[in-house]
């Protein structure tokens, strides 16, 4: 049962809400979000940050979108950890294009707020992409299930390949890595946002970097061959990786939202039965690459990401704005 106390949302409250919200993942950590409280409403708006998009990369912006939707589930459980009942809403405004998603805190619920995911939200301070490699132990069975039908119940489709359909997807995300390697502009973009973490809380971090699969067969991202051998010496990595293929039924911006929601739901799930987790976009970045992803035994779909999952060492952290800086 679900009382209408009206909530009440001082300065602390709002800024751990966003706090959690900016913890999530987002193409090169550019955090290309915003956050604004309408105080009438009890709702907090995300919109689109301009100045952190893409251009090279993600032209259409979907990487930003699966972003946005991946911070928007972070918001939605923060908002039901503190025991208000969460209401999501995708493109709230047509009017407003750049206004991504809503979550209104629609009342008190009185019975503990984790009886929906249990313990789900501490797993957001905990989740973070490692790159470095993993071991052969295989992701347990119930856990694959769980994974699917998480992504499901967000929306979105997730499917975990076989060592053929593995190897299929590993060669074009290789490819992807070869074209973006010669691409002036692609290049240059993504060496931007390798930052030293003194210098700034955007960016990825040198030391976030993993090394190159000395075998060559897991095309983990260069970031523009930013990592000199000598420092970081090729390592063997899991001959034979679990990856997980998270897809769409379309292709529009709503979808790419419910992808982010589905993404931060398989990997908070992940981190919570300690299975660490890399993301492989670099093929949905090329749309013959992506078209070629889809495996048509599936059905008619659209690929938003390959995830890696796997156990192995937790890799660092990359930084975060502080949330006050996220908020308008
Ligand atoms: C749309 C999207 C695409 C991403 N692509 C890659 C990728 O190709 N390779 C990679 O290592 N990480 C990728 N990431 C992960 C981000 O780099 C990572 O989330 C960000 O740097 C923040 O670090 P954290 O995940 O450790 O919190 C991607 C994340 C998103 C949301």
């Amino acid at each position: 049962m679900t009382t209408t106390t009206t909530p009440t949302l001082d300065a602390a409250v709002l800024e751990e809400l966003v706090s959690a919200a900016v913890a999530a993942p987002s193409m090169h950590n550019t955090q290309p979000w915003r956050f604004r409280l309408q105080p009438r409403t009890h709702t907090i708006e995300i919109r689109a940050a301009l100045d952190r998009e893409l251009p090279a990369e993600d032209p259409e912006g979907r990487g930003l979108h699966v972003s946005v939707g991946a911070a928007a589930f972070n918001l939605r459980l923060a908002v039901a950890h503190r025991g208000w009942e969460p209401v999501v809403r995708l493109l709230p405004d047509p009017h407003e294009p750049q206004l991504l998603a809503s979550v209104r805190l629609a009342g008190r619920v009185p019975s503990a707020p984790d009886t929906v995911a249990p313990d789900l939200y501490e797993q957001i301070w905990r989740r973070h992409s490692s790159r470095q490699p993993f071991s052969g132990r295989p992701v347990p069975g119930a856990l694959r299930s769980e994974l699917c039908e998480a992504a499901h119940a967000e929306g979105a489709l997730l499917h975990l390949p076989g060592v053929d359909e593995s190897r299929r997807l590993m060669a074009l995300t290789r490819e992807a890595e070869v074209r973006t390697l010669t691409d002036q502009a692609r290049r240059d973009e993504s060496r931007r946002w390798i930052r030293a973490r003194a210098e700034t809380d955007f960016g990825i971090p040198p030391e976030a970097l993993g090394p190159h699969d000395a075998a060559g067969h897991l095309p983990m991202r260069d970031f523009s061959g930013l990592r000199p051998p000598t420092l970081l010496p090729s390592q063997p990595f899991e001959p034979h990786p679990q990856l997980a293929v998270l897809a769409t039924a379309h292709d529009r911006r709503a979808d790419w939202l419910r992808a982010g929601l589905a993404l931060q739901h398989v990997l908070l799930l992940a981190t919570r039965a300690k299975v660490r987790s890399s993301l492989l976009h670099q093929a949905i970045e090329w749309p013959d690459l992506r078209w070629m992803l889809r495996d048509p035994g599936n059905g008619p779909e659209h690929v938003q990401m390959l995830i890696r999952l796997g156990y192995g060492p937790e890799g660092a952290a990359s930084p975060r704005a502080n949330a006050a800086d996220a908020l308008d």
